[in-house]
């Protein structure tokens, strides 16, 4: 059977901090931390991830909450158990898993960008909902939303112990009436003492106009709203929405 999940969350798992480096989400995971604190009733001190991935903004947050990091992969699991040993990890699809217990907080960061149908945005917050406990609350750090939506190509890539790697992402959006848009990465991949290898990878990202995330946060059950963040240095995020379970 061929795998026809994107390379890097499958084959190339192992390669994704050398795409995008753990330090570098520290000022994402500090906004979802304040969001989180500012906005749940009582004390905040069960987290749960959904599409937690390499483990990026979990190495960061887990120095503030009990962390419980959920993802689609078995390889990215994998590789978040190196970065974060001490967090529990659950294989799990962000549209229908139940673990049968409440978080004070539950935090969605890119992976939300998977989603590409009302019907798998809607199921991704009624798990979010379903996992949250009354006064607590949810962040989702979409890259974007419908009216914040721009084609664009960027670059990017780290050195590790004898390897490396470099990519450029190409984000095209073929056709604009539908939810969805494509994301295309080339990258190299530098191994010591082997030929370098180039792959190209495609990646299909979820677009949502604004209002259709808050009237789906609120059908979920959430009070819900949404705003622009700033000062995310390095940050692909153009909206930020924090979901609040009502008590
Ligand atoms: C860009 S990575 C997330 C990186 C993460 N923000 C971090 O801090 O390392 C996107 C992740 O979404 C996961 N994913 C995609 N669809 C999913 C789904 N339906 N349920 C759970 N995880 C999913 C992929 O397996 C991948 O690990």
């Amino acid at each position: 059977m061929t795998d026809a999940r994107p390379l890097l969350y499958g084959k190339l798992a192992g390669w994704f901090h050398l795409l995008t480096a753990p330090a570098d989400y520290e000022p994402e995971a500090a906004l979802a931390a304040k969001l989180i604190r500012e906005n749940a009733t009582g004390e905040v001190q069960s987290l749960l991830e959904l599409g937690s991935g390499g483990g990026n903004n979990a190495s960061h947050l887990k120095q503030w909450f009990a962390c419980t990091l959920s993802d689609l992969s078995p390889e990215m699991l994998a590789l978040s158990r190196t970065l974060n040993p001490e967090c529990e990890h659950i294989l799990g699809d962000m549209r229908t898993m139940r673990l049968g217990r409440t978080f004070d907080g539950v935090y969605v960061h890119d992976a939300i960008m998977y989603m590409t149908t009302e019907a798998d945005l809607a199921a991704t917050f009624e798990t979010a909902f379903v996992h949250t406990r009354p006064g607590g609350v949810a962040v989702f750090v979409p890259d974007c939303v419908r009216e914040s939506f721009e084609p664009e190509t960027s670059h990017g890539g780290h050195d590790g112990e004898a390897r490396a790697l470099r990519y450029l992402m190409w984000v095209t959006d073929p056709n604009p009436k539908d939810s969805a848009y494509d994301v295309d990465f080339a990258i190299v991949l530098h191994e010591e003492g082997q030929p370098s290898r180039a792959v190209h990878d495609h990646h299909v990202f979820g677009l949502f106009p604004r209002e259709t995330w808050l009237r789906l946060l609120r059908s979920a059950g959430f009070e819900a709203t949404s705003f622009a963040p700033s000062g995310l240095h390095g940050s692909r995020c153009q909206e930020v929405f924090v979901a609040r379970k009502p008590l």
